[in-house]
């Protein structure tokens, strides 16, 4: 029997908080290694992709069955993938499950060509609770499995099952049984896991090796300003004293720590970021601009690495507050405090920052995807 495969690559990845299936892992995006694992295992015969709405010309492939715009559920995008499959079988598999595993692939396949419908299931690790009316309820973890993919049936028994839906499940073979068809459950593989979260991105990167790391550098420097109400502001804490000048807060760590992150991704300066022409920016809260360096960065498929600060200023003492500063940036960032360091020396009377005009900061990012 023919089988088609499709790739549902058209979720909003709202849990990892962007687009998952395009970011990169490796060398080449996520959807790509599950479509590139069906598509080089023996008992497929096609693979299609679906994907997000108004961007099938993103994709420009020539080794797919069919690229097509999946609908606003998984299942929407399922009943779209049966519907263009030309296989007697279609199997659909998530795209964000990079790590395909064939031999998974062969005994949903073999089932299905026995039963009509299949799906892979893992054993669970964890200690299960039920979140029920009165309470947290244990549940016999020895009773349990979680479902992966790839999952499907003959294609008119998938078709069926989507034309009788009665609501929205979250995989085919629920479908398939609600409309009261055989189907099995087959042995799956850990490491078939779903990227979901940025933890799993993480993992899968681990896994994926090669990946990309770079390092980037920013400076800035800012006089003290003669108004003596500003705020002083440094890495998103308010220090006591006369603040710096600037268009923004001018917070010099957080502006030089921004230059570092979009330097170490080629996305230019904070300058083209945030023109100091640009009356939104005055005043504006410094962490308004890392948070956006922070989200840059997470939509070309970086993560951070670590920041390394170095201020430059006889006053007023940072180090006593170095704990304080670490935790704010890396709550802006979403990393562990652990992942940026600070570190501050007076320029011992030397010039213009000896003479206490302002502050000047250096800092080194270092980012991976
Ligand atoms: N998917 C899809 N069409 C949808 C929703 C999901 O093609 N309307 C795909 C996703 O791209 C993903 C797979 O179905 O490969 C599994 O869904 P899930 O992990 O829930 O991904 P998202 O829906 O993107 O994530 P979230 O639920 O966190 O928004
Ligand atoms: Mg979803």
């Amino acid at each position: 029997m023919r089988v088609t495969a499709a790739v549902l690559a058209a979720g909003r990845g709202e849990r990892f908080g962007g687009d998952k299936t395009s970011a990169a892992l490796g060398d080449k995006p996520v959807w790509r290694w599950s479509f590139d694992s069906l598509l080089a295992h023996p008992r497929i015969d096609s693979v299609g992709l679906v994907v997000a709405p108004g961007s099938t010309h993103l994709y420009d492939l020539s080794e797919a069955a069919f690229i097509i715009e999946g609908g606003e559920s998984r299942q929407e995008s399922s009943r779209r993938a049966a519907e263009a499959g030309d296989g007697d079988i279609v199997v659909i598999h998530d795209a964000a499950r990079p790590f395909v595993v064939p031999a998974v692939v062969d005994r949903v396949v073999e089932a299905i060509e026995r039963v009509g419908a299949a799906a892979p299931a893992v054993s669970v690790p964890d200690t299960l609770r039920f979140r029920g009316s009165a309470g947290y309820e244990l549940i016999d973890r020895s009773k349990t499995v979680a479902m992966q993919t790839p999952q499907g049936a003959r294609r008119n028994v998938l078709m069926a099952a989507h034309a009788s839906a009665d609501r929205i499940y979250t995989d085919e073979i629920a479908l398939i049984e609600a409309m009261g068809a055989p189907y099995e459950i087959v042995e799956g593989d850990a490491r078939s896991f779903k990227i979901t979260t940025q933890t799993d991105m993480e993992r899968a990167r681990a896994w994926a090796g090669g990946g990309e790391t770079r390092t980037g550098f920013g400076y800035d420097i800012h006089p003290f300003s003669a108004d003596p109400a500003r705020p002083l502001m440094l890495g998103g804490v308010r220090f006591e004293g006369a603040g710096l000048a600037g268009h923004s807060d001018a917070d010099v760590v957080i502006h030089a720590v921004v230059d570092a992150l979009l330097g170490a991704a080629s996305l230019g300066d904070i300058g083209q970021h945030f023109p100091n022409t640009d009356p939104r920016w005055s005043n504006a809260p410094s962490s308004t601009f890392l948070g956006h360096a922070r989200s840059e960065l997470a939509k070309s498929g970086w993560s951070i690495v670590n920041v390394d600060i170095a201020l430059i200023g006889e006053k007023p003492k940072v180090m006593p507050r170095s704990q304080e500063i670490r935790r704010v940036l890396a709550e802006i960032l979403g990393v562990q405090p652990d992942r940026v360091n600070l570190k501050a020396t007076t320029n011992e009377g030397l010039g213009s920052l000896g003479r206490a005009e302002g502050i000047a900061v250096h800092a080194v990012a270092t980012i991976r995807r």
